[in-house]
């Protein structure tokens, strides 16, 4: 057991490549126990700020600030850069509902982009056609722990005078070219949810190095209210981050690299595994992503279905058990669609991204790998 109260991961080569749940022994544990024992303490932050001095140190900015989602860190990014009514924010079609709907909460306008032949980062060129008057922010959103090319990217947002909010809920340890997913906009949105690389349950973070965005994100996140807001001036929300959860996130912040580790070598095994599958390619890769899911190109008739038949076989993946879709297809979100994203689109559809998580062993990946070769070989026949 380590000293953080969660198992370490061994080596590659072990037959147990699972990271461990949380179990009773451990400082993690105790940490809850301890803060348990205090509880209530309803002005209690201690911990959440703990939390906030790691991530910032582990990312190199000047400021964290935890809340309460993934979703409420992009809402609250968008609010701080004052974003709002009559403003468009330029975003990737190649995206979750969860990217969008904090765009539409501000009561602002997604306008979805397409993106390049491979799902990595935003069609440049489709972003110059789209940029307006009203145009205010660009939110690329690092799908699957993928990211396009922040320079470009921030030398294009200064050319037009916009603001970068990074949807890096995916992206945590991903770092093509050197610098973290996240930490290249004015701000960039971590989520904490299970699932993540560094989760906590629920939860998420802001990094940005600007004062005045983490000033008014501490104040937003708590309904304005001291010791961060004063009297308000605009109504907040409760974004707070709980006591225990930071706790939990805390003990995973610790393992971060060994969790990266483990994530990346996962996704390779099952790349690897499925390079012979007629009608499977592995997607491509850059040497900083952080192996969220493994990324497999499908040239099989009807992927989604191969991906919704999968998930029912027991192999998680976006299409057939998250509902993936390319944002502007989506119903909810038919009044800001324009043109199709039609690459976005045929990326979606044939990519098959299996979901994996801290447990999965060698084994089950071996069987999430015989699953879908078996499946494929006699696809033509369903
Ligand atoms: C790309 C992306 N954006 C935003 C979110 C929202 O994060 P949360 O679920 O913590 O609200 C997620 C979470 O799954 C995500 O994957």
């Amino acid at each position: 057991m380590a000293a953080d109260g969660l198992r370490p991961i061994p080596e590659r080569g072990g037959t147990d490549m699972t990271a461990g749940p949380l179990t009773a022994g451990g400082s993690a544990v105790e940490g809850l126990s301890r803060l348990l024992a205090q509880m209530p303490r309803p002005a209690g932050a201690e911990y959440v700020a703990a939390l906030e001095d790691e991530l910032a140190a582990r990312f190199e900015v000047r400021h964290a600030v935890a809340v309460s989602s993934g979703t409420a860190a992009l809402h609250t990014a968008l609010l701080c850069l004052g974003v709002g009514p009559g403003d468009e924010v330029l975003m990737p079609a190649l995206s979750v509902v969860m990217s969008v709907a904090p765009i539409v909460s501000a009561g602002a306008r997604p306008v979805f982009v397409d993106c390049d032949r491979h799902g990595r980062g935003l069609d440049l060129d489709d972003l110059a056609a789209k940029v307006t008057g009203t145009t205010k922010a660009i939110m690329p959103v690092h799908l699957w722990g993928r990211q396009g090319d922040p320079a470009r990217l921030a030398h294009f947002a200064a050319a037009h005078g916009l603001v970068v909010i990074e949807d890096a809920c995916q992206a945590q340890g991903s770092n093509p070219g050197g610098r973290a997913a996240g930490t290249n906009g004015d701000v960039g949105c971590f989520s904490l949810k299970d699932g993540k690389i560094v989760w906590c349950g629920e939860g998420g973070y802001l990094l940005t190095d600007r004062d005045d965005i983490a000033g008014r994100a501490r104040a937003l996140r708590a309904h304005h209210l001291p010791p961060y807001g004063g009297q308000p001036e605009t109504v907040g929300y409760n974004y707070r981050l709980a006591e225990p959860l930071a706790v939990i996130a805390r003990a995973n912040l610790a393992r971060f690299d060994d969790l990266l580790d483990h994530r990346r070598r996962q996704a390779r095994q099952l790349a690897d595994l499925l390079t012979a599958t007629p009608g499977m390619t592995a997607a491509t890769t850059a040497a900083g992503d952080n192996g969220y899911s493994a990324l497999i190109w499908l040239d099989l008739d009807r992927p989604r279905a191969f991906c919704e038949h999968l998930a029912r076989l027991g192999v998680p993946n976006s299409v057939g058990t998250f509902g993936l879709m390319a944002a502007d297809q989506r119903p909810a979100f038919a009044r800001y669609a324009g043109a199709p994203c039609q690459q976005a689109a045929t990326v979606i559809d044939r990519t098959l991204a299996v979901v994996l998580t801290d447990h999965d062993t060698e084994e089950r990946i071996n069987g999430y790998a015989q699953t879908i070769s078996r499946e494929a070989s006699t696809w033509a026949t369903h």
